[in-house]
């Protein structure tokens, strides 16, 4: 008891240092006369996201909504000056024509604490990224996504099963399962090298649960993206990994399994793991970054396939007008390419893409961009002066959703992306796979697999809401946690069989 108020005390001195400390840079943005909200003491305008109330894109949403019409506003993260970048005009000098000042993400860890996600491609810096980005493109070349295309349909044709055999009685599926275990299964088979059978079985297979169990974001990781985007004294104390090192060997004694598979029996047709092997052999990358880059895609590509074919489904039994239109393009296409659509045909099928688009653009899954400028910048059309080492953020979910450049933008209108209309979107108003020279490497291969996923589904089932299903946006649940929009609902559905 006698020892108590004195460590109150301390405490609260303690406290009260770092409260004057955090706002050391608060006066940055009404210096450079930037819009900014009045930031509080230890938090600035970020109390909710730091105590994981608030997704990231959340708190970035709430700014952005505060001034319409403005071209940058600043907010304080902690205590860092951030910069929101909203014209469009700077998003394309930054992420584009200026890439060469702005070619990292700030979202990238210290080696001595995230070994393996440090040098996964997402995260890797500079000249080292530029190597590695130039290695791993041909993964995704257009010889190579034909080549899968195989794989992946036989991947749809599963989902399908998989649904069939999980339906319950009533006719009502929880969509979040099939979904995640065909983002696995697709991502595993061609960039791991294995076949992870996650839709053919009742149980998550043990890949499945390694996957999910490597980069599963409880309360210490969601604060630990924070203090690594905003607050990197907090970050060096807290010292958690994002990703956890292959914390069973199974991943690693699977993916040298599948490396030793390959070397013996190469496949017929060639795919992305198959890439990133050939990397390995001929010694341009060694093992440790070739397991990086490996579990780059698997991490990259899973999720984010899995919560944008949901989300389209969701979208889709909320309005079945768009599904019987997609469903009669799918028929016809169907019909016309003798039963099996082929890849050509997958590309031609413009209401489907339609549907892709306009769920990407409500549902981006990476609803924000991230630069860290190398040097001081002048902002285009001002003379407002960023300092190098500020953050910029490009609110990818709030831009999607702005009136300025959607017309009703919360609703799902997929006609907006028809050939007659889609001129009048500004091409840098849609941003789902990023921007310049750093845009999502998978991109086209998760165009093909997504679609894929929706047109097994949709002309094998009739997906309708049914009473569990959220009604509207009001009743989805976000992780608040995660940087992804990670919507946790289960999203059970009515799957009538066709
Ligand atoms: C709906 C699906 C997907 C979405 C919405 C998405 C979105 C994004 C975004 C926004 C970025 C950052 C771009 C930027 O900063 O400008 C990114 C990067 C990346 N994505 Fe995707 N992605 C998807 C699927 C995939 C798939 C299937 C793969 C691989 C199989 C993949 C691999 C990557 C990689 C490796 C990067 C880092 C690229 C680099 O820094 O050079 N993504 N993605």
């Amino acid at each position: 008891m006698a020892l108590l108020l004195p460590l109150l005390v301390v405490v609260l001195v303690l406290l009260a240092v770092l409260a004057a400390a955090s706002t050391l840079r608060y006066g940055t943005w009404r210096k450079k006369g930037v819009p900014h909200l009045t930031p509080v003491p230890l938090f600035g305008n970020s109390m909710l996201a730091a105590f994981q109330r608030e997704p990231i894109f959340g708190m970035l949403d709430r700014v952005y909504r505060h001034f319409p019409g403005q071209p940058y506003v600043g907010l304080y993260a902690g205590p860092s000056p951030v910069l929101l970048v909203k014209s469009l005009d700077a998003v394309k000098r930054i992420t584009i024509k200026d890439f060469h000042l702005f070619p990292n993400h700030k979202l990238s860890p210290e080696p001595h604490y995230d070994k393996m996600f440090s040098k996964f491609l997402f995260c890797m810096m500079d000249d080292e990224w530029k190597d590695m980005r130039v290695r791993v493109s041909p993964a995704f070349s257009s010889g190579r996504l034909k080549a899968m295309f195989p794989s992946i349909r036989d991947k749809g044709e599963q989902l399908v099963e998989c649904i069939r055999g999980n339906v319950g009685p009533d006719g009502v599926l929880s969509t979040n399962g099939p979904c995640t275990r065909y983002g696995v299964d697709v991502i595993a088979s061609c960039a791991f090298g294995i076949e992870a059978w996650s839709m053919r079985t009742k149980e998550p297979s043990p890949y499945m649960n390694a996957v999910s169990e490597s980069f599963r974001f409880e309360f210490a990781e969601g604060l630990s993206t924070f203090a690594l985007l905003f607050v990197p004294a907090l970050y060096h104390a807290l010292k958690v990994p994002l990703l956890k090192e292959w914390r069973s060997t199974l991943l690693k004694d699977l993916l040298r399994e599948s490396s030793q598979l390959r070397e013996r029996e190469p496949p017929a047709s060639r795919d992305i793991f198959d890439n990133l092997l050939s990397l390995k052999r001929s010694g341009d990358v060694s093992q440790h970054l070739f397991e990086a880059q490996v579990m780059t895609m698997q991490v990259a590509g899973s999720e984010t396939t899995a919560k944008t074919i949901m989300m389209a489904l969701w979208m889709l039994a909320r309005h079945p007008e768009c599904q019987d239109k997609l469903r009669a393009e799918l028929r016809a296409a169907q019909t016309a390419d003798g039963g099996n659509i082929t890849y050509e045909t997958l590309h031609d099928l413009k209401y489907l893409d339609m549907v892709f688009k306009e769920t990407l653009r409500l549902w981006p899954v990476m609803p924000w961009l991230d630069r860290v400028a190398t040097q001081d910048y002048v902002l285009p059309d001002s003379d407002i002066k960023i300092e190098k080492g500020t953050v910029v953020m490009v609110p990818v979910y709030s831009i999607h959703r702005d009136p300025e450049h959607y017309a009703d933008p919360d609703k799902f209108d997929p006609e907006r992306w028809a050939p007659e209309n889609a001129d009048n979107i500004n091409k840098l108003a849609y941003l789902p796979f990023g921007s310049g020279p750093r845009t999502c490497i998978g991109s086209r291969f998760a165009d093909m697999n997504i679609k894929s996923a929706l047109l097994s589904t949709i002309l094998n089932f009739r997906v309708s809401p049914c009473a569990e299903t959220p009604k509207s946006e009001a009743e989805l649940r976000v992780c608040p946690r995660s940087f992804l929009v990670t919507v946790l609902n289960d999203m059970p559905l009515h799957f009538q069989p066709l």
